[in-house]
């Protein structure tokens, strides 16, 4: 008992300690005349989980796109990991980051899809492989190697060679999630 209440308070604590994988700082985005975000802050911790609740058009998604540098903010910054993402720094000063930054900082940063997005053509493994291999340039053994281990870490080790019509819904997120990681 008294354990499982240290154990609790351990878990806790750690939270509070880490320094944050993902922080917004006074984060604004319009769309033309409309600000949608009007001064977002958020920490995220290391490990901690987080839920976006709100009414439809209230700016859940612009902010994940935003994370993703799908979308540049219109004003604020984000840090990831210690990194401006959307800037870099020049002589002390923030400067708006250049599109080879955004490339170098997307590889870092992974997203499982609503819609899963798998490509119907390609087995299991051949989509997990695919995106490291082509866009983070990874080697094809290496790829394949990692590719396994975390389908495998998913459960999936036995669906390597299907294809995705041939698995349900959440066999299919967790195909997402082997991809993200
Ligand atoms: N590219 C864009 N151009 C113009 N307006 C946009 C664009 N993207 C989003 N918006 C507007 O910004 C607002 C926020 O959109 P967003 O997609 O972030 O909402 P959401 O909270 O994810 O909504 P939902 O719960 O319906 O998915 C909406 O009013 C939307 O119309
Ligand atoms: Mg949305």
């Amino acid at each position: 008992m008294i354990e499982s209440t240290k154990t609790h308070k351990d878990a806790h604590n750690s939270f509070e300690e880490a320094e944050p994988i993902v922080t917004y700082k006074n984060v604004h985005k319009s769309f033309g005349e409309v600000e949608v975000l009007k001064g977002i802050d958020l920490e995220i911790k290391p490990a901690e989980k987080v839920a976006l609740i709100g009414p439809s058009g209230s700016g859940k998604t612009t902010i994940i796109r935003m994370l993703m540098t799908l979308e540049r903010p219109t004003s604020g910054h984000i840090i990831v990991d210690g990194n401006y993402l959307w800037h870099v720094e020049k002589n002390g000063k923030l400067i708006p980051a250049n599109e080879r930054h955004l490339r170098e900082v997307r590889g870092d940063i992974g997203m499982v899809f609503q819609h899963f997005n798998l490509f119907p053509h390609m087995t299991i493994l051949e989509n997990c492989m695919t995106a490291p291999i082509h866009v983070q340039k990874e080697n094809k053994a290496s790829a394949k190697q990692r590719s396994i281990e975390m389908l495998e870490k998913v459960g999936l080790g036995d669906k390597l060679e299907a294809y995705p019509s041939q698995l349900s819904g959440g066999q299919k997120q967790r195909v997402a999630m082997a991809r993200a990681s």
